[in-house]
């Protein structure tokens, strides 16, 4: 594994520590990196009002539009227990929302506690996507 690979999933497995899951018990880390280089972090926030809850990959998200980046060039998520086989994927408002910002070729590391158990592409967890080239085919 590469060093700029541990740095992500360092900063997944941190933020996941502050996990709000309560209802789920599901707790989820995500990182993603800007391609300025930098790492931005996120944690799923539950609420009582269960449809308002927020997935660790959207507050990932919004820390890196937050702190100035437009693309994300990698992105690690982190779920499930030590040994249990979970692979956890981006759900699919997630795989939207990433897609506005990476492209079809931007890997997706899918991991547990101990480590990648999937890596993948998110051309390949959202095939066809709608995006922004879609709504410039539209005349005006
Ligand atoms: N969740 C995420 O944060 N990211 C994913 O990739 C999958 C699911 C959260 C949403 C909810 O808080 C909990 O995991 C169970 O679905």
């Amino acid at each position: 594994m590469t060093d700029d690979f541990e740095t992500l999933f360092a900063a997944a497995a941190a933020v996941r520590r502050n996990a709000y899951a309560p209802y789920s018990r599901f707790a989820v880390g995500a990182a993603v990196r800007g391609d300025s280089g930098r790492v931005y972090a996120g944690c799923n926030v539950e609420n009582a009002a269960y449809s308002e809850g927020q997935c660790a990959e959207t507050g990932a998200i919004a820390a890196m539009v937050a702190g100035g980046d437009r693309r994300l060039v990698e992105v690690l998520v982190i779920g499930g227990a030590p040994g249990d086989g979970t692979v956890c994927t981006p759900c699919g408002g997630c795989r939207q929302r990433l897609a506005e910002f990476g492209g079809a070729d931007t890997p997706v590391h899918c991991c547990g506690p101990d480590g990648v158990r999937l890596t993948t592409t998110l051309g390949a967890l959202l095939p066809h996507a709608f995006g922004p080239q879609v709504l410039r085919e539209v005349p005006s």
